[in-house]
């Protein structure tokens, strides 16, 4: 890179990005954590990135369906977009269904393990369609959406995540807890003002699953 490129970088980009990936059943709550978490980050360490399969299934991947030949392929391409990210300092949430072990671990490759956490989105296939956001769930039981992931497609928990977040026994306020926890942890940010993200905890009483919480703000 040319010392004027890097000059004209903000000065966050000198600090290493972390790629967050989040992978889970459809309707296990990734969106809602990694938008949670996007909108109580402290942007003046790390700027932040989203990139959800949902959106770029509608851009970048719309030619990709779900075979395990495109969801590899749309792995591969959300690894490297996440990597131009991560060159100019950025935290990047991914949020991907990304059921096969063998696609992770290519991500794993592309980023290095070192850049890069793993959570584990865990929730049964029973209670997302029990969720069931979309209507997806019902229509893959109806037989008009093939391959559907849980019904009619595997999906391989990680063997070894740096963070499982189980949305079927925890509320959302303290799932993005632990998150913004390992993320510092892993970034070696000293521990920020977490009080927004516990207020809402008490706020909700710790029934209230899957809102966007989006009244959740750093102060700092
Ligand atoms: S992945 O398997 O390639 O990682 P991705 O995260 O990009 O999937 O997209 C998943 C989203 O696509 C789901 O949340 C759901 O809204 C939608 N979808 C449509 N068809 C399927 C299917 N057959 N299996 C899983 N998700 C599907």
């Amino acid at each position: 890179m040319s010392d004027t490129l890097r000059d004209n970088i903000p000065h966050t980009s000198a600090r290493h990005g972390l790629l967050v990936w989040l992978t889970g059943l459809s309707g296990s709550g990734k969106t809602t954590l990694a938008q949670t978490l996007q909108a109580t980050w402290n942007t003046s360490h790390h700027p932040v990135m989203l990139l959800d399969g949902d959106v770029l299934r509608r851009g970048l991947c719309a030619d990709l369906g779900f075979s395990e030949q495109d969801r590899s392929e749309n792995m591969r391409r959300v690894a490297h977009v996440a990597e131009l990210f991560l060159q100019q300092g950025f935290l990047v949430l991914a949020a991907f269904i990304s059921p096969l072990e063998q696609d992770r671990a290519r991500v794993r490759q592309i980023i290095g393990a070192s850049r890069m956490l793993e959570v584990y989105v865990s929730c049964s296939v029973q209670e997302c369609e029990r969720r069931d956001v979309k209507g997806l769930y019902r229509r893959a039981r109806a037989g008009e959406i093939p391959a559907f992931t849980g019904i009619s497609a595997p999906y391989e928990a990680p063997q070894s995540p740096d963070l499982i977040l189980d949305t079927e026994t925890q509320n959302t306020a303290s799932c993005v807890r632990q998150l913004h926890h390992t993320i510092q942890a892993r970034l070696q940010i000293p521990p920020g003002p977490l009080e927004a993200v516990q207020d809402l905890s008490r706020e909700d009483g710790g029934t209230t699953r899957g809102s966007a919480e989006s009244r959740v703000r750093w102060n700092s």
